[in-house]
């Protein structure tokens, strides 16, 4: 196929261009390399730097070419910042979404696959969380989605777009290869976070509230393997009829607690990693697992990674090899 992937430079765009390319689609990648990383693109991919926001970038992007899909990656992603500078997600992601998504339906892009977030959850009911839960978002970051999924539900029924929102849960862990990881700059995640200290990068790790409800008093995520995160993207590509429209959540749908994910860094690192146990943060629920039935009923995926083991390990491997993230 031919296919454009926006953010392909990030972490997760990244893994997944890459099992694009290796099973031989031709991929073009768009990023503006404001949070990306251009040694992070795979070389068999055509690479255009540009921002979804500059119509030349979209000129560039789509005149002349023909894309059977595109997977929408790119956007700010922190949802702390998003309470602090609303607009680069209520303006920003959203409007480049939109220009991407307008560009997509006059070139007659018989697909779209957009990058959605459990953040869209804030207050689940009931866990795991299914697709029933309401919409109900928990910072502008979750809401810019929201608003990217109303475009492309009209897309798909003005035009026919087929779409697929996917409501990732926590992505963690990295390429078995090793050659591509995580490498946000400041990073807010768990788990890197955790082998910065390890690294010798950080003295120690905040724990944010040991008395949740949980068996240990930590808060619970469901962590993602990237690979297996990656691979449920090209199943969907593939199954994605004319036409169709779906929203799934896209998480292991095991939790782990914070502290257990001290003791696997600790067990894989040899490192004593320190802790402190820090006040709880406002709005951070006790618990946050997906139920990933209906993408596994729909695509027979089945996650390969449920266990904190190999995530850790996986992402260990990357950081091992590359203590500075990628060359600037
Ligand atoms: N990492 C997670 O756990 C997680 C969880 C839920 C949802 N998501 C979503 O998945 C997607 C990828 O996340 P990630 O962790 O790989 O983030 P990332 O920051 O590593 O990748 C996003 C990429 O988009 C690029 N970008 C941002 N705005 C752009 C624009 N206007 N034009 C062109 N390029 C632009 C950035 O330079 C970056 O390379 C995001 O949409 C994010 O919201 C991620």
């Amino acid at each position: 196929m031919k296919l454009l992937v926006t953010g392909g430079a990030g972490y997760i765009g990244s893994h997944v261009t890459h099992l694009l390319v290796a099973r031989g689609d031709e991929v073009t990648v768009c990023d503006n390399l404001v949070n990306g990383h251009r040694a992070a693109v795979h070389p068999g991919a055509r690479f255009i730097q540009g921002d979804l926001l500059h119509a030349d970038t979209l000129r560039a992007l789509f005149d002349g070419r023909r894309y059977d899909g595109i997977l929408h990656f790119a956007a700010y992603t922190l949802v702390n910042e998003s309470m602090e500078r609303p607009w680069r997600y209520l303006r920003d992601n959203v409007l480049a979404g939109g220009n991407l998504l307008q560009a997509a339906a006059e070139h007659d892009v018989p697909r779209f696959i957009l990058s959605s977030t459990a953040n869209l959850y804030e207050e689940p009911q009931r866990l795991p969380i299914s697709e029933d839960e309401p919409v109900q978002p928990g910072s502008p970051y979750g809401e810019g989605k929201h608003m990217i999924e109303r475009m492309l539900s009209w897309m798909n029924r003005l035009q026919g777009m087929a779409g697929c929102s996917l409501r990732y849960f926590n992505a963690a862990g990295a390429h078995p290869q090793g050659h591509i990881g995580e490498d946000h700059r400041p990073e807010t995640h768990l788990i890197p976070l955790v082998l910065q200290v390890a690294l010798g990068q950080r003295d120690e790790i905040t724990v944010f509230g040991d008395d949740y409800a949980t068996p240990d008093g930590s808060c619970i995520r469901d962590y993602i393997h990237v690979m297996d995160l990656a691979a449920a993207h090209i199943l969907a590509l593939d199954a994605l009829a004319g036409g169709e429209l779906r929203a799934c959540n896209l998480g292991s749908g095991h939790g782990y607690s914070v502290l257990e994910v001290l003791a696997s860094a600790r067990q894989i690192t040899g490192h004593a990693i320190p802790a402190r146990i820090g006040p709880r943060r406002a709005g951070d629920p006790a618990r946050l697992v997906a139920d990933n039935r209906s993408l596994r009923d729909w695509l027979g995926w089945q996650p390969q990674h449920t266990a904190l083991h190999p995530i850790i390990a996986s992402a260990w491997n990357w950081h091992r090899q590359h203590p500075r993230g990628y060359p600037e």
